[in-house]
């Protein structure tokens, strides 16, 4: 982004990766996420920043966090939302992803939210329409809301992710979490380490900048902050690794491998969480668990960036 672009404010009409965002892009929207937090926590939970705007949320695959809090962030700046469930949609009757879009788009739609199974289908929703586009997920490429409630968390406990050191653990070949987070905590300064077997690191990551480790004590040790991924079970077991048994023995998250860490780490999760397999019970629990603040704090920023998409730009009163 040029310097006259910045001082602007957001120039962009979509949000579809962390990767093309710049450090500054990211920082904006953690400052405008942390200013809007406070509404959250008022009785009456709504101010009027986007009254008469439109957002639509368009999910070809299940959602609880993502879709409901891109609903109620909505809700919470006064936008109009309409949420389209796939299975009740004539996408059943065979309608393509593109139609779909072109006829919501005929409605005037200020934004549409979109999570797809295919990497790269927000950004050619974003190339054929006039509304903003959101990428709440694609595919195993990117989830750039994720990682920007993920960073806005870790920022609010560490005061700065500069020099921090996070792992993130598990599934990292097929996790469009672990991908945003690595290009995003990689541009705010942090450190980054992929662990898991060899099955679920893709090759090459390493040109990404992380390191690699396949030993989940070695992996930890020093760590500022710990994320734990699903494993998916719907496509993984048998394929990638033994069995969960084995999986959890060797690189679950619990309270004995965690003091490998680093005094006063944090552990995060995506979520859903499969309790027993990639994290117990007492660790997603536990005093270091920022599990729900995440959740939190998504509000926050997909508030944020519906502001910022909307039109909104820094310096303004946002409420
Ligand atoms: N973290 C996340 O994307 O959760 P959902 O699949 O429930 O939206």
């Amino acid at each position: 982004m040029s310097e006259v672009a910045w001082q602007k404010g957001w120039w962009r009409k979509d949000l579809l990766s962390i990767k093309e965002l710049s450090r500054e892009e990211i920082q904006m929207i953690l400052d405008t996420a942390d200013s809007f937090k406070e509404i959250s926590t008022r009785d009456i939970k709504k101010v009027p920043t986007l009254r008469g705007k439109t957002v639509i949320t368009l999910f070809y695959e299940p959602s609880t966090r993502t879709r409901t809090s891109f609903e109620i962030a909505a809700k919470r700046l006064s936008a109009d939302t309409i949420n389209i469930s796939v299975s009740t949609s004539s996408v059943v009757k065979g309608e393509t992803l593109l139609d779909t879009a072109l006829n919501l788009q005929a409605m005037e739609p200020d934004i549409i939210v979109l999570r797809h199974s295919a990497a790269g289908a927000p950004d050619m929703l974003a190339r054929a329409l006039k509304a903003s586009v959101i990428n709440a997920g694609d595919g195993f490429r990117e989830h750039p809301t994720q990682a920007l409630l993920d960073m806005m968390t870790v920022r609010e406990k560490k005061g700065s992710l500069e020099g921090l050191l996070l792992a993130i653990v598990g599934d990292i070949a097929h996790s469009r979490v672990a991908r945003s987070n690595i290009y995003g905590f990689k541009k705010m300064g942090a450190r980054v380490r992929v662990v898991g077997p060899g099955t679920l690191i893709p090759r090459g990551i390493e040109s990404l900048g992380v390191e690699v480790f396949h030993d989940l004590r070695e992996g930890i040790r020093g760590a500022d902050v710990v994320m734990a991924l699903r494993i998916q079970r719907e496509r993984l077991e048998g394929a990638f690794f033994p069995s969960e048994r084995e999986y959890a023995r060797f690189f679950g998250l619990s309270l004995d491998v965690l003091r490998e860490m680093a005094p006063n780490a944090l552990i995060m999760h995506p979520g859903p969480m499969n309790r027993g397999v990639e994290i117990t019970p007492d660790v997603a629990d536990g005093p270091g668990s920022v599990i729900l603040e995440q959740v939190t704090n998504g509000v926050a920023v997909r508030m944020a960036v519906l502001y910022l998409l909307a039109g909104g730009t820094r310096g303004e009163d946002l409420h």
